[in-house]
């Protein structure tokens, strides 16, 4: 007879991992000074691991406004927004995000991970056909396992494919093309302009996760359809609060009609209890000083500028990436481990990402800023990299002669998409 537990106890990754002292999952942070720096194991360390794109959630707007709300309602909401969940709170954040982001209607989710769920899960019927992205974050792959409708996966921002794929598709079933805004672990942004034009041509919708591109991209920060012009075009974008906007939580915004069906038909949202109150009070509050301070966004952009092209200058390679996520390429598991050990011991927190996040042979170091971040902050890690890297072998002994700069997008501008591989 066989045991599902047998697996467990015979699963020895992990252990391995700590017996050689490489592990590096589930470090406990002890306290935050200002998000971007964190205690870990009693050290002070500089952390370039989070998502916190404006460093908002160390604000004392966005503190104030969370303690607030839970003077007012409490906790929890206690239910499920389709019963005895919906706050005020609630509707008041649906609205705010609804016409920040230029939608008919918005609906608020409790995570980011259900806010796709429910998105994909509940638009295909049975034989509709979604074109997902290979690289797709992990709520989306879900959210089509949970959907009725067939999954045709292209390759990687590959225009050409998807098109293959399209053409080849019976012309009478609903089609849905779903990507992310910002690729989560590579940084890269997808092919929007491409996307939509095969969508007209074929009939499809378009769903586009921009959980890495609200707050991020655009001038206003309203994410991938603003950086590209493209607001009107788009039909579906969900996002998630758990980055810019300091908290915890997800939003779907569009057409009122699809809005209000998913609302109705999301299995992750009416089977799950509603956003805490001071959750939905810290994301209202962020989107207001997102809206105030969109110089925040512009200080991201050149952060994430500097530290692209002061890895560049070293030799390393950050991929096709154009944001503030900026994946170290490394290419292999022990290397990337040993990276992530010498640079935690140096008091700095990165986040290696290995298969199954990535394939084999893309190992990476994913690092990630904050607009709070400080230029001392910064050439402290840009140092230790050089040093680092060059001890372990991973870069040049001397600076290459030449490399090629990364120019990010700014206020009113646009930069050419560019593919990791
Ligand atoms: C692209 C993308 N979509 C969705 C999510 C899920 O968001 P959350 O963590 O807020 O549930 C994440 C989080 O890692 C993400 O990177």
């Amino acid at each position: 007879m066989s045991d599902v537990f047998t697996k467990c106890v015979e699963w020895k990754d992990a252990d391995l991992a700590k017996e050689m002292d490489l592990y590096p999952f589930y470090q406990a942070i002890e306290a935050s000074y200002g998000a971007t720096e964190v205690s870990v194991q009693g050290r002070r360390m500089i952390m370039i691991g989070s998502n916190n794109y404006l460093g908002l959630s160390a604000d004392p707007r966005v503190k104030e406004a969370a303690f607030n709300a839970i003077q007012r309602y409490g906790t929890t909401a206690s239910g499920s927004r389709l019963l005895n969940g919906t706050l005020a709170l609630h509707e008041e954040l649906e609205a705010k995000l609804a016409r920040f982001l230029r939608r008919e209607a918005a609906m608020v989710v409790s995570t980011g991970f259900q806010t796709n769920l429910a998105a994909i899960s509940a638009l295909p019927d049975r034989g509709d056909i979604v074109f997902a992205d290979r690289f797709n974050h992990a709520s989306l792959v879900d959210g089509l396992r949970l959907s009725q409708g067939i999954e045709q996966r292209y390759w990687h921002n590959d225009m050409a494919h998807l098109e293959e794929l399209l053409a080849g598709s019976d012309p009478a079933v609903g089609k849905l093309i779903v990507a992310d805004g910002v690729f989560s672990m590579d940084g890269d942004v997808c092919d929007l302009p491409g996307i939509l034009a095969l969508a007209r041509k074929y009939g499809a919708r378009v769903v586009i996760d921009d959980a890495h591109a609200m707050g991020v991209l655009g001038a206003k920060g309203r994410g991938t359809a603003e950086y590209f012009g493209l607001e009107d075009e788009l039909d579906l974008v969900t996002g998630t609060f758990s980055k810019s906007f300091a908290s915890l939580g997800g939003v779907i915004a569009g057409p009122a009609r699809v809005i209000n069906y998913i609302r109705h038909k999301a299995r992750s949202v009416i089977f799950s209890a509603a956003l805490p109150p001071p959750c939905a009070a810290a994301a209202l509050k962020a989107l207001e000083i997102l809206e105030e301070e969109p110089e925040r966004v512009t200080r991201l952009m050149d952060i994430a500028e500097k530290m692209h092209n002061g890895l560049r200058a070293m030799g390393y390679d950050t991929g096709g990436s154009v944001t503030p996520i900026i994946p170290v390429m490394i290419g292999d598991r022990m290397r990337c481990f040993a990276l992530w050990k010498a640079l935690f011991q140096e008091g700095i927190f990165t986040n290696p990402v290995t298969p199954p996040a990535v394939s084999a042979g893309r190992e990476l170091l994913r690092t990630s800023y904050m607009a709070t971040h400080t230029d001392a902050q910064l050439d402290r890690v840009l140092e230790a990299f050089e040093r680092l890297g060059r001890r372990l072998g991973l870069i040049p002994r001397t600076r290459p002669s030449s490399y090629v700069p990364v120019q990010l997008a700014r206020p009113g501008g646009q930069v050419p998409l560019r593919k990791s591989a």
